[in-house]
């Protein structure tokens, strides 16, 4: 699979890319240009590769270079740079040159750019940070889907199995066809967050159905840009979201018509013992569609919007059972202060919760994923 990424296909892979971006990325994010103007050089450059050869000197004179810290006996840094001008040209090379269970934290200092691949880290490879230049200049993208991998569960673009993983300054994307009404198999994951104990500051996700497989343990997100259409987070993770945007690409849905074409969440938790949900604080939601805040994927599916805006992309009835109304009964589902015409709770789904301040307290900050324990701050 990875092979078509040489030669002709590559501009077909990218002519894919613009495809997805254009439909969906370009007029969702708060400053696209950026990564619009980015795709459009990198085309030009790899068109240029296939005739003659460019000098080094001449590709790396935009090379940023500011790689921080420097080694120490607490960390490793390698570099990755996609035109040559460091030692990894590939994410995935670098991860592969962390060392095995190596208890040193390694940055792995992506330079801006687009990386066609697809990334794993197995679960030998703890203690790895990501470190980009910026959701809008770096990322890394493939385009797996459901059918084309094997299932949803290996159709992400970027898989963590290592604990305690740290991404800063980078976008995750799956670039697969936004599915049809009545595809199968479309399901097309940006990354899968298997890892316990992550923390992901500043990153974008983007795809349509199932971009974010927040999948299992505990993980901390901060500051994201998450793109999608039905069950866009989605998993049995623990975990806390904090300032995120999220943002719907679901089809229009034309005043009067009442069809529901997506949701933010299909949350896991599959018995009350689980300390496992989603809790969101200080977040946004917007875009296209008419979609859910969430859905019982599995019966004690559990998840809580704190101090969250919402528009009207999310329908009255806020909530859904799968179909199944036995699970009205075991479902958490909460609100807490959210605002906006998506937040009325006139019309809500009768077993949500609305929350007063001490059912919703350990869902507002860190605590609720042992933040005390294990995250640091940014700038660490
Ligand atoms: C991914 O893109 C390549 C190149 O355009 C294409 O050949 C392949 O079919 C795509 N895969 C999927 C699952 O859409
Ligand atoms: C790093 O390790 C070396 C060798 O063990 C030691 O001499 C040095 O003091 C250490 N530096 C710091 C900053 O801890
Ligand atoms: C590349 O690898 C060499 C040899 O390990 C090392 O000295 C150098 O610092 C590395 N450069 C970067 C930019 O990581
Ligand atoms: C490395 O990971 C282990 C668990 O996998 C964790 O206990 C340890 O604190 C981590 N070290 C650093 C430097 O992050
Ligand atoms: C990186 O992410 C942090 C945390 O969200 C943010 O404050 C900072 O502006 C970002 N930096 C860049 C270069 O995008
Ligand atoms: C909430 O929704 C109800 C029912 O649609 C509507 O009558 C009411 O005006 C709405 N409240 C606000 C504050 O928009
Ligand atoms: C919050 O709600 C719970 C459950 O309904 C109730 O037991 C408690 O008294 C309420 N607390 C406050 C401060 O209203
Ligand atoms: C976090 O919330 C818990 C309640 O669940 C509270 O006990 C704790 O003091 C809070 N921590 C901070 C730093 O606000
Ligand atoms: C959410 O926003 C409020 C008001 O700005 C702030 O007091 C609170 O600390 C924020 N909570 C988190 C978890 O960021």
């Amino acid at each position: 699979m990875k092979g078509v990424i040489n030669g002709l296909s590559s501009l077909t892979l990218l002519s894919a890319i613009f495809a997805a971006l254009l439909s969906s990325f370009l007029i969702t994010t708060r400053n696209s240009n950026s990564l619009k103007t980015l795709l459009l050089a990198s085309f030009a450059r790899r068109r240029h590769h296939h005739g003659n050869s460019v000098p080094k000197a001449d590709i790396c004179c935009d090379f940023a270079g500011n790689i921080l810290p420097p080694e120490t006996n607490t960390t490793a840094v390698l570099c990755v740079d996609r035109n040559g001008c460091c030692n990894f040209t590939t994410v995935q090379s670098a991860v592969n040159a962390v060392a095995d269970l190596s208890q040193k934290r390694t940055i792995i200092w992506i330079n801006k750019g687009i990386y066609l691949e697809k990334v794993t880290l197995a679960k030998t490879k703890v203690n790895v940070t990501f470190q980009g230049q910026g959701m809008e200049s770096t990322a890394v993208v493939w385009n797996d889907t459901a059918s084309s991998s094997g299932g949803t569960f290996f159709s992400a673009s970027v898989s963590v199995f290592g604990d305690n993983f740290i991404a800063k300054n980078i976008s995750f994307m799956n670039v697969a066809p936004m599915p049809k009404p009545g595809d199968v198999g479309a399901q097309a994951v940006a990354i899968r967050i298997s890892g316990d104990q992550a923390a992901l500051w500043g990153c974008g996700f983007f795809g349509a159905q199932d971009t974010l497989h927040d999948d299992r343990g505990r993980h901390y997100f901060k500051d994201c840009f998450i793109q999608g259409s039905i069950d866009f987070i989605f998993g049995d993770g623990r975990s806390f979201y904090e300032a995120c945007q999220l943002i719907s690409i679901a089809s229009p849905v034309p005043a009067g018509k009442k069809v529901i074409n997506g949701a933010v969440t299909a949350q896991g938790r599959s018995s009350k013992d689980e300390k496992t949900g989603f809790a969101f604080v200080n977040c946004s939601i917007g875009g296209t569609g008419r979609i859910w805040l969430g859905r019982a994927w599995r019966p004690f599916s559990r998840v809580v919007f704190s101090l969250t805006a919402m528009t009207d992309v999310i329908s009255p009835e806020g909530w859904n059972d799968f179909n199944d109304p036995s699970r009205d009964q075991t479902v958490f589902y909460g609100e807490y202060k959210c605002s906006g015409a998506g937040a009325n709770q006139t019309l809500r789904a009768p077993y949500v919760l609305k929350m007063n301040d001490t059912q919703a307290a350990p869902f507002l900050n860190a605590s609720y994923v042992d933040g005390d324990q294990w995250l640091l701050p940014f700038n660490s």
